[in-house]
């Protein structure tokens, strides 16, 4: 097993770093684990007031993971943790990289709630939100048409304020 990384290095993304982004999402293996937007669609998300890009890695200058937040604040359902994906899979970033969007979301804003969803099948992901205290809240069942044709449930998941600074 890898060793966990030190706490990541986490910042606003730039328009400058949407090509990580583009390349990370399109990874070998990833289609069936998450979206992908086009350049186009990336820029237009990025310019959205409602919209947060996070890019972090180990070291300063060496990106290694994303994550997008929109909404970024819900006074409902608070923030929605859209996308998250590290370049290198598996390797021990990916689980400090989301506590560290975590905590940036609840220092940062006021929201009460972050959330999710994420595909059953996909069970590296679960695992890691299940790690930094997200909960399984229900099910979508074959809520998502897949480039092949077949359906996938989803399943959301969600942590609160309360939670988070208990642990
Ligand atoms: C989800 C993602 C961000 C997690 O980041 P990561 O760097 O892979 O995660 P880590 O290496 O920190 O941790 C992986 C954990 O999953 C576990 N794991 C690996 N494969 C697994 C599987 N098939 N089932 C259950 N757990 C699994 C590992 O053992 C490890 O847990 P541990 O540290 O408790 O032993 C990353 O895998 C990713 O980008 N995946 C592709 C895109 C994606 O799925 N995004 C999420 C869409 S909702």
């Amino acid at each position: 097993m890898p060793p966990r990384a030190a706490a990541p290095l986490i910042r606003l993304a730039e328009r400058a770093d949407l090509s990580f982004v583009h390349a990370t999402e399109r990874l070998p293996g990833y289609e069936r684990l998450t979206a992908a937007w086009t350049t186009a669609e990336h820029e237009a998300a990025l310019a959205r007031d409602d919209t947060r890009y996070l890019v972090g890695g180990r070291d300063a200058g060496v990106l290694e993971g994303f994550a997008i937040l929109q909404p970024l604040e819900d006074p409902h359902e608070g923030a929605k943790l859209k996308r998250i994906c590290v370049a290198r899979a598996g390797e021990g970033f990916g689980g400090p990289f989301l506590e560290a969007v975590i905590r940036w979301v609840f220092t940062t804003t006021s929201n009460d709630r972050l959330w999710l969803d994420v595909f059953t099948h996909n069970e590296r992901a679960r695992h890691v939100y299940r790690r930094a205290g997200l909960r399984e809240d229900g099910l979508l069942r074959e809520a998502y048409r897949m480039p092949d044709g077949t359906r996938a449930d989803r399943c959301i998941m969600s942590v609160l304020r309360r939670e988070w600074a208990d642990r």
